[in-house]
């Protein structure tokens, strides 16, 4: 890898902060915790870290509603804590990246105390969409738009204005066509490019700039507009202005020294306008949802991965991968849960990082971690819950580290209960369990990572696909070396040939009965698992 493509084929690892380790006993994952775990991070092979908002928060959105963009959270740390986890992150060879929240501010953002106290049509209230409302008394919303949460996406004051918030109420959207918003943000990126980062995760990407007027939707299938995501534009995602202000951060970026990048968290109708904000005038990448979203069976995986390698080729930039995150349920569950659904995720995260482009690691899948799905509901903290009844809380519960009953080495000894509680059953996931374990789904992430690492094909080699059985999905990365891997992935219920021969690296399960992975080339592979094999000869 050359230093300055480091993006175009890192393995990112997400850090939801609240939930990765926590260090000073509040049961609340910190800055330092992370610090402390920096050495694991550099042992599991990944290339950087995505750490999710640790901004000054009344994390009513888990931080995603931020009041001071360039201060940290007290139950996160402070400036000093970030100071000195980025120097070491960087002294062990880890890239920062952080989330930027552009969409909206928190409630408790002074900007938007400073509205509320001011009066309609005042430059205080400029800065966000203030409206009147419709009907004899405006008593209607301004408009029909809903909010992503559940309910109307307008909050009315006490004056009888309006404000929106796509997200939840505390998360008011900010009115990017004003001047001061655009310059405001721009100083944010580079107070945090000063302090050394490498990169911003953009939340909502796509929806800075509404359409001129705010414009009904209008009836829509189903009832739900957030249903409609990808599938139409909506007039608050999306909107073409929106680009400009990508093309006034890219020389931002660029005028810093060590190729700084950022990642939209974008949604759009087509691959084609999802495109559009990657390219050297805007985006350097943006996450691609679809692989998330496909199904564990080679048409769907095939169809997402020829859609976004051609998607790629439109604007000459690597892809994305992302298998889970902070908003979805964990991919073990999505494959159907238990021993089933986490040996159909070995594979796939074996399929995802054999891929050419970028891998999204979500924190805990290296570690086989399912969706708790049994969260009490008094414990759920994610703002939909109570008017959608859906909750991300299950994928944030935080990471089993030690020992042999919750919180599994999260705190210290003695600290607080942990802001979400973890199953008990969570005791044979713990790192410290899985460590030296060469059957455990950690050993198969420090692995492949380490295989990727090493292997040029991996990092910067062509896809050429392979012909196989019905089910089966073959490729082969051929590096500029003349090296070359493939990567066999069985879909199907029923063991099958494998269509090339070559020594294996790695398997999601094991080969034989003897469970060796480094056996001569396989003759078949069993059901449901993944194996890359290193090719003298290309087949
Ligand atoms: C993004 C984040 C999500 C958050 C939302 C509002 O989708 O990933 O967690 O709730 O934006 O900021």
């Amino acid at each position: 890898m050359t230093d300055s493509l480091w993006w175009r084929s890192a393995a990112v690892y997400q850090v939801y902060v609240r939930s990765f380790a926590d260090c000073d006993g509040d049961g609340i994952g910190d800055l330092a915790g992370i610090r402390s775990r920096l050495p694991y991070l550099r042992d599991l092979g990944v290339d950087a870290l995505w750490l999710t908002p640790f901004y000054a928060s009344p994390m009513v959105d888990g931080g995603y509603d931020v009041a001071d963009y360039r201060r940290v959270d007290p139950a996160f740390g402070d400036l000093d804590d970030f100071d000195a986890m980025i120097a070491d992150a960087h002294a062990a060879g880890l890239r920062i990246i952080v989330d930027v929240v552009p969409n909206h501010t928190s409630s408790a953002h002074p900007w938007f105390l400073a509205a509320l106290a001011a009066a309609p049509g005042s430059t205080e209230r400029e800065r966000y969409l203030f409206r009147d409302g419709r009907g004899p008394d405006g008593a209607e919303p301004p408009n029909d738009w809903q909010s992503i949460f559940g309910g109307p996406a307008w909050t009315r004051v006490e004056d009888g204005q309006w404000y929106l918030h796509l997200f939840d109420p505390a998360q008011p959207d900010l009115n990017w066509r004003n001047p001061e918003v655009r310059a405001e943000f721009e100083d944010v990126l580079r107070f945090w490019l000063d302090r050394g980062v490498d990169g911003f995760r953009i939340d909502v990407a796509h929806g800075m700039i509404k359409a001129e007027g705010l414009p009904d939707v209008g009836p829509v299938p189903g009832g739900r507009q957030i249903g409609l995501l990808g599938k139409a534009r909506l007039p608050y995602f999306d909107q073409d202005e929106v680009h400009e202000i990508y093309r006034a951060w890219r020389p931002i970026l660029d005028s810093y020294p060590g190729d700084r990048m950022a990642v939209a968290e974008a949604w759009a109708e087509t691959p084609q306008r999802l495109a559009r904000y990657i390219g050297p005038d805007e985006l350097h990448q943006a996450f691609n949802f679809d692989f998330l979203d496909a199904t564990f069976t080679a048409d769907s995986f095939r169809k997402v991965i020829d859609g976004s390698l051609a998607e790629a080729d439109l604007v000459g930039a690597p892809t994305t991968w992302v298998l889970s995150n902070h908003d979805k349920p964990r991919h073990v569950t999505r494959y159907g849960d238990g021993p089933a659904g986490l040996h159909r995720a070995r594979a796939a995260a074996l399929l995802m990082l054999a891929l050419p482009g970028s891998a999204y690691l979500y924190q805990g899948e290296e570690l086989g971690l399912p969706e708790v799905l049994d969260l009490p509901d008094e414990c759920r903290q994610d703002p939909a819950f109570p008017r959608t009844g859906e909750s991300r809380d299950g994928c944030r519960v935080p990471v089993p580290w030690s020992g042999t009953a919750p919180p599994f080495g999260f705190g210290p000894e003695g600290g607080a209960p942990a802001w979400l509680p973890a199953p008990a059953t969570w005791r044979e996931y713990t790192v410290e369990a899985q460590t030296g374990d060469p059957g455990s789904t950690l050993e198969l992430y420090r692995a492949a990572l380490r295989v990727r690492r090493d292997q040029p094909a991996l990092r910067d080699g062509t896809l050429r696909w392979l012909e196989a059985e019905p089910d089966v999905l073959a490729f082969v990365r051929e590096g500029d070396d003349g090296s070359a891997i493939a990567c066999v992935v069985n879909l199907s219920g029923a063991p099958v040939t494998v269509p090339v021969a070559g020594r294996p690296l790695v398997a999601s399960a094991p080969l034989d009965a003897s469970g060796s992975v480094t056996h001569a080339t396989p003759a078949v592979l069993a059901p449901e698992t993944a194996v890359w094999l290193e090719l003298s000869s290309v087949g």
